[in-house]
């Protein structure tokens, strides 16, 4: 019953006090993410990992990829918990190190890369943050891309970045949305189909693009269309639409505001009473806004978006299976990676925490 695993839950938060703290993503259920102690948008979740040093246990309620991050940052003591394994996504799995390091290799033999560098999406593996780090590259999330990329390759027209050109890895929405946003010209972003030799690009589009994104992306958010927002301004004339960066560009094209979980949060909370929000993310979140701002409206933009799976499968049975393991003195669902992986995905971690 419900009520008996919440207080399996409660018992065991009480029993392990400072030594345990549960990180909860913004996309969690509202029966997982109430147990949280601190929630937030991947970038906050990684700063608070690593501000932590107290916690002997980090449970993390959120996806594989923020788990092994909350290793990374961590110190060797500490150990992080995902409470279903299962909990990937989807996004990280169409960033393979080897398909990175592959595409990497074939980048060199048309351009120096040298002036190339690399920036992971912090959906994406320790590995590809390690390869990341190992080639002077950085980490970014969707609260920090805009600095990152500044930081990388410097606005158009503006102060030089660190390099001529990124390869933006695993999200090309995120990437081709912040580079458009920076003011950098469609023609200056390619597309790179690691499926493809050289990504499918010819050597003069790689000679002259500022910006190569990769061929991958988020399976919620790139169902939402601009027929989408269409049918909301249609049904909502005085609307707001804000939708995450993960959307395609012709998505964000017709929004009014785009952002982080963090920021999509912010500006509902913000909006006058009465306001009418149609948002582009994941439902959970946007079914917890709609119930906290009773005196606003709050819709997705999708009536028939799904969750996303992953996130969904962390539930209160798994939560209290982890959380009585630890009461019994048994670590189960550790997430660890390799000291040398962990070691270099740390200096594109922490390049990022600084950068941002
Ligand atoms: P943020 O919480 O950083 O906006 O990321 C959204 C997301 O898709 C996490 O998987
Ligand atoms: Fe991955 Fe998308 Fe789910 Fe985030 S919402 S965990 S990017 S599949």
């Amino acid at each position: 019953a419900p009520e008996e695993l919440d207080a399996r839950i409660e018992s065991a938060k009480a029993a392990l006090g400072r030594r345990l703290v549960i990180l909860g993503h913004h996309y969690q259920r509202d029966e997982v993410i109430k147990f949280a102690d601190a929630r937030g948008d991947s970038l906050r979740l990684a700063r608070f990992a690593a501000e932590q040093d107290e916690a002997a246990y980090v449970v993390f309620c959120g996806v594989h990829f923020m788990a092994e991050s909350a290793d990374v940052l961590t110190a060797p003591h500490q150990q992080v918990i995902l409470p279903d394994l299962n909990a990937g996504c989807s996004m990280a799995d169409m960033a393979d190190a080897e398909d990175v390091e592959t595409a990497w290799e074939e980048l060199a033999e048309v351009i120096d890369t040298e002036a190339l560098v690399p920036i992971t999406y912090i959906n994406s593996s320790a590995a590809v943050k390690a390869f990341v780090g190992r080639h002077d590259g950085v980490v970014c999330t969707s609260s920090n891309a805009r600095a990152v990329l500044t930081w990388a390759l410097g606005e158009p027209g503006g102060a030089a970045g660190r390099g001529e050109k990124v390869l933006f890895v695993p999200d090309q929405h995120l990437g081709r949305n912040t580079a458009l946003a920076m003011g950098y010209r469609p023609d200056e972003i390619a597309l790179y189909d690691p499926r493809r030799p050289l990504g499918g690009l010819d050597e003069r589009t790689v000679k002259e693009a500022r910006v190569l994104v990769w061929k991958g992306h988020c399976s919620v958010h790139q169902r939402f269309t601009p027929a989408h927002v269409a049918a909301f301004r249609e049904a909502h004339p005085e609307g707001i639409v804000v939708v995450h960066p993960e959307c395609a560009h012709e998505v964000v094209a017709v929004a009014d505001l785009v952002g982080s979980t963090d920021f999509i949060i912010k500006t509902v909370a913000e909006a006058p009473a009465g306001a009418v929000l149609g948002v582009g993310t994941e439902i959970h979140l946007v079914h917890r806004l709609a119930t906290e701002h009773p005196e606003k409206t709050v819709v997705s933009l999708d009536p028939l978006v799904c969750p996303c799976s992953t996130m969904f499968r962390i539930d209160p049975p798994h939560l209290a299976w982890v959380l009585d393991g630890l009461v019994a003195g048994e670590v189960r669902n550790r997430i660890t990676v390799d000291d040398e992986t962990a070691r270099w995905a740390r200096v594109a971690l922490e390049r990022m925490l600084t950068i941002s």
